[in-house]
């Protein structure tokens, strides 16, 4: 039986994925941080009898990582899939963040999932079909205002994922960064507003308010499901690819980023996003 180790599984991409292939015969275990919501995850897969194992991980604790690698339930399963998908948006522009907000957010979208894998790939090796799925997001492509700090994990997880699968793939490990558009979870109430992000001490009040409207708008979400099949075939597929872009709002960006001219495309963008 195939064990896959999925992170972030509490809510949203990671809860619906876990529940998928814990109904597709997958072996899974979810991370999560907060011990209720992990425990409402097994509940509802009991109640369509299904079987999560679950453990809790706060990404922002190195001690965290590593007590849960400790635990018996990961040192007797094997792990052939690993898949980083926990994390959460930091909101305000870049000037308004201060140093710990910025180290928060790189722990938990890209440290802590470098600990972790650290950890699974001596596994990975020993599986003959050993699999390392990063979620990344259409913002690791393309940066938009006032998420710099998001944007710059998201940017981050492409780079070390196209290192990763180099230099595993003399392993049999395969590597792929999934990249989602917008689909509907908790992220937008899990999302941190920089503490100063609003304060009139900065010049952006404005311009926030600007890109709220014009985003309200614009706005449509995805069901994650989507994400969830996406995830299910590149653990099926003996050859997965490197990148998936997933969702009809995230293709159509890269589309343009592909074919307009950079300059052409980022004035288009600032128009849309700040109307200035
Ligand atoms: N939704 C979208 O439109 C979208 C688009 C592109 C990319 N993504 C990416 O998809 C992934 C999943 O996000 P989602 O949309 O499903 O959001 P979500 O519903 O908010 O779920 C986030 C998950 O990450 C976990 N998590 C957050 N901080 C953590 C920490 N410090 N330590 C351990 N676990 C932590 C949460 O655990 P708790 O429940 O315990 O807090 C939860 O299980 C993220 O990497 C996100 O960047 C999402």
């Amino acid at each position: 039986m195939t064990t896959v180790l999925i992170t972030g599984a509490s809510s949203g991409i990671g809860k619906v994925t876990a529940l998928r292939l814990a109904k597709k015969r997958y072996f899974v275990i979810g991370t999560g941080r907060s011990r209720t919501r992990l425990q409402k995850l097994s509940r509802d897969a009991e109640k369509i009898g299904l079987n999560i194992e679950t453990i809790q991980i706060d990404f922002n604790s190195i001690e965290s990582i590593d007590n849960a690698f400790k635990s018996s339930l990961l040192t007797k399963s094997r792990v052939d899939v690993l898949i980083n998908n926990a994390g959460f948006g930091m909101w305000g522009p870049l000037e308004t963040l201060s140093h710990e907000e910025m180290q928060v957010q790189f722990q938990t979208n890209l440290f802590g999932p470098m600990a972790l894998t650290r950890l699974v790939i001596p596994q990975l090796r020993e599986s003959r079909n050993g699999k390392i799925i990063n979620i990344g997001s259409i913002l690791g492509r393309i940066g938009t205002p006032f998420n710099g700090a998001y944007v710059a994990s998201k940017f981050a997880v492409e780079g070390l994922s196209e290192s990763l699968r180099l230099e595993l793939s003399p392993f049999g490990i395969s590597v792929s960064i999934v990249e989602p558009g917008n689909f509907v979870t908790e992220f937008e109430k899990n999302q941190i507003r920089g503490k100063d992000s609003e304060s009139t001490k900065f010049p952006y009040r404005e311009l926030l308010q600007k890109y709220r409207n014009r985003r309200r708008s614009f706005d449509w979400a995805a069901n994650p499901d989507k994400v969830a099949r996406v995830i299910e075939g590149i653990i099926k597929s003996s050859s997965p690819k490197l990148r998936y872009v997933v969702g009809l709002d995230a293709r159509l960006a890269l589309f343009a980023r592909q074919i307009l001219p950079e300059k052409l495309f980022f004035h288009i963008l600032r128009k849309l996003s700040m109307g200035k």
